[in-house]
């Protein structure tokens, strides 16, 4: 019996005749959201071949769900631990520390001739920046990064190991930008009367920044952006584009965080702070009583004033 749910995709890739030896000696090691969709993955893997024992993961604190984690420990899997505090915007850090224990575990388990191949499976860049040099010397490492901060978020622009870029698929720059869009208007609709009318500004103009760009834009006549990397800039007469942050948050009544970078530095931020959304309005009618449990809740949200 499964322990996570069925996906289409990964039925298919199962049922492809991939033969088992092929992954016999395959280590994996990912930085995973822990999430039910993450033990499917993880479960076709282990059909398709790859042992469990030589699965380790490493969940983020903010989105892992504990079921998950030890559902995966049950199945044999090595799941790494993130749980000691951290101080504020010290998360990068905290997860960039948790990778290099976990590869130091790694280093001293996988030894030819038991594996032969790593694959790293990265979100965000954490696992694929701290492969130890020593250990890629020692056997073919390849990754699979899901974010573009991942490729790009780095001083280091040397990457140890060759990586496939997954955000660069239509999944991450089109499909889901425009769910993410969707579930983001559907949350702040309740705000409606104090947002209508109001300017908007958009920070980041990545894919999500573009689609919320795109959606401001169904009911207003303009919009201002700003993107220290110009190249990302939406061409059109109705986005005004702004130089630098500071005459965003001027020209700007409300402003959408769309570059995953901290902003809320030198702005003041409203109770509750940043916190999972649910709690900005727990008594919602829309959300069910497990959807309110705080291990379910994967998403934060912060509001904060100019001062
Ligand atoms: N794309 C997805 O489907 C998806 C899904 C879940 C979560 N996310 C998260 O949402 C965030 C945005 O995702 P995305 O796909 O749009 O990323 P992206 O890399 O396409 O866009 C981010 C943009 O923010 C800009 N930026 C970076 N620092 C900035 C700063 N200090 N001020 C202004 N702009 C800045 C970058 O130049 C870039 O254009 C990321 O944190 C990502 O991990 C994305």
């Amino acid at each position: 019996m499964s322990a996570f749910p069925k996906l289409p995709t990964l039925e298919r890739l199962k049922s492809s005749g991939i033969p088992k030896r092929l992954l016999a000696r395959t280590g994996l090691v990912a930085v995973q959201h822990l999430l039910e969709t993450t033990g499917s993955l993880f479960e076709a893997l282990i059909d398709a071949g790859l042992p469990a024992h030589q699965i380790h993961v490493l969940g983020k604190a903010y989105s892992t769900n504990d079921r998950v984690a030890r559902k995966l420990s049950e199945l044999g899997i090595r799941v790494h631990e993130t749980q000691q505090p951290f101080p504020w915007g010290g998360y990068d850090e905290h997860l960039r520390l948790a990778a290099t224990a976990m590869w130091q575990s790694v280093a001293d388990w996988a030894c030819p001739p038991d594996i032969d191949r790593l694959v790293v499976l990265d979100d965000g860049g954490h696992a694929t920046t701290t492969v130890p040099r020593e250990l890629a010397g020692r056997l073919p490492i390849a990754g699979v990064e899901q974010t573009m901060s991942g490729l790009h978020g780095t001083d280091d622009t040397s990457l140890p190991i060759p990586v496939v870029a997954v955000a660069s698929s239509a999944a991450k720059t089109i499909i889901e930008p425009l769910m993410i869009r969707e579930a983001v208007f559907r949350r702040v609709a309740g705000l409606a009367g104090p947002l209508a009318k109001r300017s908007m500004g958009v920070i980041g103009a990545g894919n999500i920044g573009q689609a919320i760009v795109r959606g401001i834009l169904e009911n207003a006549q303009q919009v201002s952006v700003y993107d220290p990397e110009a190249s990302r800039l939406p061409h059109d007469p109705r986005v005004r584009v702004c130089t630098t942050a500071g005459e965003l948050l001027s020209r700007c009544e409300v402003l959408w965080g769309c570059s995953g970078a901290d902003f809320f530095d030198g702005l003041e931020l409203v109770e509750p702070g940043v916190v999972q959304v649910h709690l900005w309005n727990p008594t919602a009618a829309d959300l069910s009583g497990p959807s309110l449990d705080p291990r379910n809740v994967g998403v934060y949200g912060g509001l904060a004033r100019k001062p």
